[in-house]
């Protein structure tokens, strides 16, 4: 798929920085989204060396938060007048449960929810391609875990790593649901699980978790060739309004990861939170190849940590069990 557009969240590191580069390389538009400005810098500098710079860009933001996404969504919107693929890698374990500014559990808002705000708000600009994909770089078939439908935000009992594999979960009913729904005839969803690969791991680990990711990142398959499935699926995307595989192996959407029910209850409840969390006038932050950090746009770093008790969050009250506020 030369010469064509692609945006990567958590583009920034991992295997999203690998597909990036790669797809520099192949002489493709890309765009990268990440929290981390000398992160994003230094990407940039790469696709530099890569003799890509007039074809990189970085958007800064905090995929954790809805207002954040939804203001990636638009800035994506002025960049580009259509999108070839939209790859979804961004992901953070946090071994202490944390909630957000807007109230939602750290691993549902950034794992799921910016993920299911990026699929359908991405729609008219991957309409505007003529073989559009999202790829929903997670977890299909990597196990049973469950989704607690009345504790979606894990309020009791949290584990990190349940919160993790909940969250693949709950990506695999966004593809069945994006799916069902239709909101756009072009789209082709892929559900993809890489298998282990050593990346970058973001998170914030206590030291137990922290030796388990040390032991698995030695056995772990290195970044080049875990992104090889990546690629190949870029370069020949699937046929099937969605499907989903593991290390370049084809999964059965016959499993009850794929329950259609439980796909449209997800979409129904994810609506609604969604509703609750007003839009922001927050600064737009973009960076494009060789423009110094400080000065593109005339813009300057935008501090990223938010305080304060949002709106949102007193609302979700009504709603429950996602976050600190609110009790089914
Ligand atoms: N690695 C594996 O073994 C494995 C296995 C199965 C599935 N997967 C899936 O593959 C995808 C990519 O995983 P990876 O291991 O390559 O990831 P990674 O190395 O851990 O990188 C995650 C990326 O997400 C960014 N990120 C974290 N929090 C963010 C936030 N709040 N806003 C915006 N960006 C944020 C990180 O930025 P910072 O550097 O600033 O944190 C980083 O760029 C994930 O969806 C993961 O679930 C991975």
């Amino acid at each position: 798929m030369d010469g064509k557009t692609v945006v990567v969240t958590g583009g920034t590191d991992g295997m999203g920085r690998g597909v990036a580069l790669a797809r520099l390389g192949r002489g493709d538009e890309v765009a990268i989204v990440g929290r981390n400005a000398e992160k994003g810098a230094a990407f940039l500098d790469a696709a530099a060396r890569l003799g890509a710079a007039g074809r990189a860009h970085f958007v800064l933001a905090d995929l954790s938060l809805v207002a954040e996404t939804r203001r990636v969504i638009g800035e994506i919107g002025t960049l580009f007048p259509k999108i070839d693929a939209l790859v979804l890698c961004a992901r953070h374990y946090r071994s202490t449960r944390s909630v957000t500014e807007e109230g939602f559990e750290s691993n549902f808002a950034l794992f799921y929810l910016s993920r299911f705000l990026m699929s359908y708000g991405m729609t008219d600009l991957l309409d505007a391609a003529d073989e559009p994909m999202i790829l929903n770089v997670c977890g299909p078939g990597a196990g049973p875990g469950e989704i607690r439908w009345n504790d979606l935000g894990f309020e009791r009992n949290y584990h990190g790593t349940d919160a993790m594999m909940q969250g693949g979960l709950l990506n695999d009913l966004l593809g069945v649901g994006f799916a069902v729904n239709r909101p756009s005839r072009k789209v082709r969803y892929v559900l993809l699980n890489p298998g282990t690969v050593a990346t970058s791991f973001s998170g914030e680990y206590d030291p137990e978790t922290e030796a388990q990711i040390e032991s698995l990142r030695q056995a772990a398959t290195p970044i080049e060739k875990g992104i090889e499935p990546i690629l190949a699926m870029l370069d020949d995307p699937p046929a099937e309004p969605i499907s989903a595989s593991m290390m370049g192996e084809p999964i059965s959407l016959a499993g009850p990861s794929f329950d259609l029910e439980a796909a449209r209850r997800l979409y129904v409840e994810t609506e609604k939170l969604l509703s609750a969390v007003p839009a922001s006038p927050r600064q737009p932050y973009v960076m494009s190849g060789g423009v110094d950090a400080e000065t593109a746009g005339g813009a300057r770093l935008p501090d990223l940590r938010h305080r304060g008790n949002h709106p949102a969050r007193r609302q979700r009250a009504a709603v429950g069990g996602l976050g600190d506020a609110g009790r089914r």
